[in-house]
């Protein structure tokens, strides 16, 4: 029998990005698309949330770009069950690395690093978080400045429009 969300939440200790992003792959296998419920923006269903992780159902019914952001120290792996959805870590100097990804893919990222995704409309993802959410920091730029603003765990996070146009054009892989 397959494992239930407790069997595979229950990891013993804290995971690194890799290990998130197969663990957010195994708990899409336990997803049925067809039953999720399509009303409104979207949702964000948690799945579990213990000692050593957590991890979030979200359905994105209408386009949203999370902004720059991290997890204030909290790696995490995106499952992309339908849709899609882009990754961009952020990057100072050099051409902008956003990769989109499709059902069935899967990425990556580190604890430390700062990222935006935008979600196309439609798109479902698991989100896998080791060690659980603390905090989260909004970045944008204040009269060319970077700034850094602290928000709660549970809330999503806005977009960065200045610094999204600051970056210069951008190119999905
Ligand atoms: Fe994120």
């Amino acid at each position: 029998m397959a494992p239930s969300l407790d069997d595979l939440a229950d990891t013993g200790r804290t995971l690194a990005p890799e290990e998130c992003a197969e663990l957010a792959r195994a708990a899409a296998a336990r997803i049925d698309l067809a039953v999720l419920p399509r009303e409104g923006s979207g949702s964000f269903e948690l799945l579990w949330r213990n000692e050593h992780s957590e991890a979030w159902l979200n359905t994105w019914w209408e386009a949203r770009d999370t902004g720059f952001h991290d997890h204030g120290g909290s790696c995490v792996g995106v499952f992309v069950i339908d849709g899609r959805a882009a990754n961009e870590a952020l990057t100072v100097g050099g051409p902008r690395r956003v990769r989109s990804y499709g059902p069935g893919e899967s990425f990556a990222f580190r604890a430390d690093g700062i990222h935006r995704m935008d979600h196309d409309a439609g798109a479902v993802t698991v989100h896998v978080y080791s060690p659980p959410i603390a905090s989260i920091g909004h970045y944008e730029l204040v009269d060319d400045e970077l700034r850094r603003t602290a928000g709660p765990a549970d809330e999503g996070s806005p977009p960065s429009p200045r610094l999204h146009e600051a970056l210069g054009p951008e190119v999905r892989a």
